[in-house]
């Protein structure tokens, strides 16, 4: 059925999408489409921060030369120039916009993160940063002339004959409604990441990796899908969701230790507690295994009875859990994070699809190489996102949005809610056994028939069931193919059978659904 028109259609609502959608709303007609609430995101559950050098002592130098070394040899220089430059610009507009910064005499207080060799996290609530950050951008939002569209499962990028991207074909996310389908002069596909696709995540339930799929099969080029981040303190209590343990909290002196009580990441680094995200993980993943045990502990009590004003939202969470972190270690364990690569963009957050932009986790600029160092994602967000709805209003200055003609990729005609949970639960098993934090070859070909084998079978129906899980199957089919390629260790990449960095790995993969793969070597 045909919609409405738009200059920008911004599909997701957390931080990226939010920000495009402001900037681009000054000047166009601009509709966000968002699977559930507006501020149902990955973006409100952010605890840390958000990095940008604001302190007197930090430089955009400093912060460049920290993410260029988290990432391992495969950032995108001129990217992370433009983040750690535009950075502090896009803090002190969040602040316009109303997010209420954790704040000293009007100075900004900024913490120090793993990885990083200033303090330079600004944060609100104490732990409550993407809370506070969402919040502000949603009340924006309403002042605003944009259209809100929430609670709409985006089945598929619409094509005109020209190749280009002219909209979404959209329905009700409990498949109540028929397809509908929204013409726009340029969409800014902000739509976040895909942890959901592994058994232990940190994610909300909406980060099932729709985005990539969409972009896949509109043919766009995706890379550095194989960079899966795992956070390594996530909460390990049996029973309850993998909640996010900040990495402040050992920025700030919080201990990782074994059940004997002894400090085993210094074993693997020199940097303790404060090593690289990757190393930290690997670390403590290495420890489960060595001592048979399902969890290791984070030990707060070095913080002292601050920690609870400081991290009032952890120290809650735990409390429900029956853990009281000023007298009692929390038990941890690495989960799924942060999907680092992506759909391919440039540094206006343009795709290799015309008239589709990309910003957020759902699109790999580069930024982050192999690596994210902490508390880059928001600020990539914000930066990022500014620059698709600059870079969305250039393309449709040249080109105003038609009514579309456009051709769907994918028609969903019948209704259904939530997809098979069977299904569902094979390929999060599938994706942690074969294709999680340590991987093999033979476990990720193992993983990958399997989500081949729930793609295939998600293909033929048009039920918006069967459409949600083919978009998450073909997102972890991609995964698996691009962490098959890659034979070495690097960053968030580790093989148990290639466990080196090799030079001939030094570059990035880039994938299409037609053109299949190619590596770009980096200079
Ligand atoms: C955290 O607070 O540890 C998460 C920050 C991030 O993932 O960047």
């Amino acid at each position: 059925m045909m919609g409405e028109t738009y200059d920008v259609i911004v599909v997701g609502g957390g931080i990226a999408g939010l920000t495009a959608a402001l900037t681009a709303s000054q000047r166009a007609r601009v509709a966000v489409v968002t699977k559930g609430a507006v501020d149902d995101g990955a973006t409100r559950w952010a605890q840390g921060g958000i990095a940008a050098a604001v302190g007197t002592d930090d430089s955009p130098d400093i912060h460049f030369e920290d993410t260029i070394a988290a990432g391992r040899g495969l950032c995108d220089e001129d990217a992370v120039r433009v983040l750690v430059t535009e950075g502090p610009a896009r803090v002190r507009e969040l602040t316009e916009w109303g997010a209420a910064f954790d704040s000293h005499d009007g100075v900004l207080v900024a913490a120090r993160e793993a990885a990083h060799s200033r303090n330079r996290i600004v944060h609100a609530g104490g732990d409550a940063t993407g809370r506070e950050v969402e919040t502000a951008l949603v009340r924006r939002l309403r002042h605003t002339g944009a259209t809100v569209l929430e609670n709409r499962h985006v089945t598929a990028l619409l094509l005109d004959d020209d190749g280009r991207c002219a909209g979404v074909e959209v329905r009700a996310s409990d498949g109540s409604a028929p397809a509908h389908i929204l013409g726009a002069g340029a969409v800014i596909l902000a739509s976040g990441g895909s942890g959901q696709l592994w058994r232990n995540t940190t994610n909300p339930a909406s980060a099932t990796g729709d985005g990539v799929a969409l972009a896949w099969e509109a043919g766009a080029e995706v890379v550095g899908m194989e960079f899966m981040q795992f956070h390594p303190t996530a909460l390990a209590v049996p029973g309850a969701p993998r909640f996010l343990i900040s990495e402040a909290l050992r920025g700030e002196g919080a201990h990782v230790i074994d059940a004997r009580g002894r400090r085993f990441l210094f074993d693997s680094d020199a940097g303790g507690e404060l090593a690289g995200r990757d190393v930290v993980s690997r670390a403590i993943w290495e420890q489960l295994q060595r001592d048979g045990v399902d969890h290791v502990l984070l030990d707060c009590r070095p913080l002292g009875k601050g920690v609870e004003d400081r991290f009032p939202t952890i120290t809650a969470t735990c409390r429900e859990h029956g853990i009281d972190i000023t007298t009692q270690p929390i038990p941890i364990a690495p989960a799924a994070h942060y999907q680092i690569g992506g759909v391919r963009t440039d540094v206006r957050g343009a795709s290799t699809v015309p008239g589709l932009f990309a910003c957020g986790e759902v699109a790999c600029s580069g930024v982050h190489g192999a690596n994210r160092l902490a508390s880059n994602s928001l600020i990539e967000g914000a930066v990022f996102g500014h620059r698709a709805a600059l870079g969305a209003l250039e393309d449709i200055a040249e080109r105003p949005a038609l009514p579309p003609r456009a051709r769907s990729l994918f028609v969903a005609a019948e209704a259904g809610g939530r997809p098979d949970d069977s299904l569902v639960e094979r390929l999060r098993d599938s994706m942690w056994d074969g294709c999680g934090l340590v991987r093999d070859a033979a476990g990720m070909r193992v993983a990958l028939a399997a989500v081949e084998e729930i793609a295939a079978a998600t293909s033929a129906s048009a039920s918006l069931r069967s459409v949600r899980l083919h978009q998450s199957a073909t997102t972890a089919t991609v995964t698996c193919r691009a962490a098959l390629l890659r034979e070495e260790s690097r960053g968030a990449h580790t093989r148990s059978d290639f466990p080196s960095t090799r030079d001939q790995w030094h570059g990035v993969i880039v994938m299409h659904k037609e053109r299949g793969h190619r590596f770009d070597r980096h200079a």
